[in-house]
C-alpha cells in the first residue's frame, strides 16, 4: 500500500523563521502549507467577515479568537489535496484549546518542530521584515534582501511588525508555548533557528527525509 504522506507542525516565536522554512519544506516535500497567519491576512485583504473579525486582533498583536481560527483551519485540512500530499501546519495550534481541538479530531503530527531563536534577534528580524504582496515571499532588508529593484519597490511592511507590537506578540507566544508543547512532547524536535536559513533547512531536510523513509518502509512491511 502507498505510504501515508508527511504531517508536520512548525512552531516558534514571532519571526523565528517559520514562514521562511515552510517555503523551503514545500518546495522539497510537496506538502500543503497551512499558515494561519497567511490565511488570516488573505481574509483581511479580501475584506471578508472573518477578516473583519480578525483585523484588530492581528494589528494589535493579540491572538484572534480560537473559534474563528479553528473553523478556518479545519475547513482547509478537510480538502482533498491535504489527504494526498500531507500537511505542514504553521502557526497553529497556538493555544491549548486549539491543540485540544486537533486531538479530538485525531489530527496529530509526525513531528512537532520548534524553532529556537533568542529574543533580541527576533525583534531585529521583525522590524527588518518585508513582504512581496504579489508572490507572498518573505524578505529581510539585511538578511534576505530582494533579488532586484522591481521587487524592492513593491515590498510592504506588516502592520504588526513594530518593535512594540513584536514585544507583545512575543509575550503572548511565551504564555502559550508550554501548554501547546505539552500535547506534542512525544514528537517534539527543537532546532536552533539562529543560524543562516539554509543551515536551518539542512537540519529540517535531514529530519523529514528520514521520517518519510520510515513511513515508506513501514507501509511496505505491512
Ligand atoms: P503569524 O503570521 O503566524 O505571525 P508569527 O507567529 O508572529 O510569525 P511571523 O510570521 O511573524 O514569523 P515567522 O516565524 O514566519 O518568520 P519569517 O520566516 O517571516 O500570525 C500573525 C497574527 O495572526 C498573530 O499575531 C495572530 O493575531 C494571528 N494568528 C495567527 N495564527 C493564529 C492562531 N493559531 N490563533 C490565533 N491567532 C492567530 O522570518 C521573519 C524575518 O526574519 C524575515 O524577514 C526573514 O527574512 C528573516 N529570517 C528568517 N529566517 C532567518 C534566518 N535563519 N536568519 C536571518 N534572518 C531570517
Amino acid at each position: 500500500s502507498k505510504s501515508e504522506p508527511l504531517k508536520v507542525m512548525i512552531s516558534g516565536a514571532p519571526a523565528s523563521g517559520k514562514g521562511t522554512q515552510c517555503e523551503m519544506i514545500v518546495q522539497k516535500f510537496g506538502v500543503v502549507h497551512i499558515s494561519t497567519g497567511d490565511l488570516l491576512r488573505a481574509e483581511v485583504s479580501a475584506g471578508t467577515e472573518i477578516g473583519r473579525k480578525a483585523k484588530e486582533y492581528m494589528n494589535s498583536g493579540r491572538l484572534v479568537p480560537d473559534e474563528v481560527v479553528t473553523a478556518m483551519v479545519t475547513a482547509r485540512l478537510s480538502l482533498k489535496d491535504v489527504k494526498e500530499k500531507g500537511w505542514l501546519l504553521d502557526g497553529y495550534p497556538r493555544s491549548s484549546a486549539q491543540a485540544e481541538t486537533l486531538e479530538k479530531l485525531n489530527i496529530r503530527p509526525d513531528v512537532y518542530i520548534m524553532l529556537d531563536v533568542p529574543d533580541d534577534i527576533l525583534v531585529d528580524r521583525c522590524v527588518g521584515r518585508r513582504m512581496d504582496p504579489s508572490t507572498g515571499k518573505i524578505y529581510h532588508i539585511k538578511y534576505s534582501p530582494p533579488e532586484n529593484g522591481e521587487i524592492q519597490a513593491r515590498l510592504v511592511t506588516r502592520p504588526d511588525d513594530t518593535e512594540e507590537k513584536v514585544k507583545s506578540r512575543l509575550q503572548i507566544y511565551k504564555q502559550n508555548a508550554e501548554s501547546v508543547l505539552s500535547t506534542y512532547l512525544n514528537v517534539v524536535k527543537k532546532i536552533d533557528g539562529n543560524r543562516p536559513k539554509e543551515v536551518v533547512f539542512n537540519e529540517i531536510d535531514t529530519l523529514l527525509s528520514r521520517l518519510q523513509k520510515d513511513k515508506e518502509e513501514s507501509s511496505k512491511s505491512g
